[in-house]
């Protein structure tokens, strides 16, 4: 039928385009990169946990540069909340971390104390055939803080080099999900 044809044209489409545009995260969604409150504690915990971040992407921290900062920093002093020697620092309170490779990143405030109450942030980002670097075990990606990917999008992968299908899987899911989206509205 014409109308289903052109239907999953638009589906088609828009399954591509949800792999070419690139994103400009808000971290938290929120105004301010400060110390959580008491009303959402875990909320940098949280936030990565329902988003795909890609090659492309970018995190924004905004904050009033007076009070805090962003340091990136290793696993190691990001478990430990060692402010020392971190791998960047930005503190202009309109911080923009450009993602341009796979891996696991990890974020702090650069104000001592902050990481200790939580102001910590750790995202993964998969290679467009949803592998890791060598160097990353799957363990990283599946500690209790790691993001959680709805199944929709293919799980997280098994290994540190799943097969190149992982990417056709993702992009099928996709085109059903939409579709069941637009089946479902229409
Ligand atoms: C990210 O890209 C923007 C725009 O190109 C640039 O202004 C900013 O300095 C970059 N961030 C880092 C940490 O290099």
């Amino acid at each position: 039928m014409a109308v289903h044809g052109l239907l999953f044209a638009i589906m088609f489409f828009v399954s591509l385009q949800t792999n070419v545009f690139a994103y400009q995260y808000q971290v938290g969604n929120l105004q301010s990169w400060n110390v959580p409150t008491s009303e959402d504690p875990k909320v940098y915990a949280n936030w990565p946990k329902k988003l795909t971040f890609r090659i492309g992407d970018s995190l924004l921290f905004l904050y009033p540069p007076s009070e805090d900062s962003v340091i990136q920093v290793t696993k190691e002093s990001y478990n430990a909340c060692n402010l020392k020697d971190p791998i960047l620092f930005m503190n202009n309170g309109n911080s923009l971390f450009n993602i341009t490779t796979p891996g696991i990143f990890y974020f702090t405030s650069g104000v001592s104390g902050h990481c200790e109450k939580s102001q910590k942030l750790q995202i993964t980002v998969y290679a467009s055939d949803g592998s890791l670097p060598p160097s990353y075990s799957p363990s990283d990606a599946l500690d209790d803080n790691a993001p959680s990917y709805p199944t929709v999008f293919g799980g997280i992968p098994s290994g540190p080099s799943p097969s190149s299908s992982s990417t056709v899987k993702t992009s099928f899911l996709m085109f059903v999900a939409i579709g069941v989206l637009i089946f479902g509205v229409v």
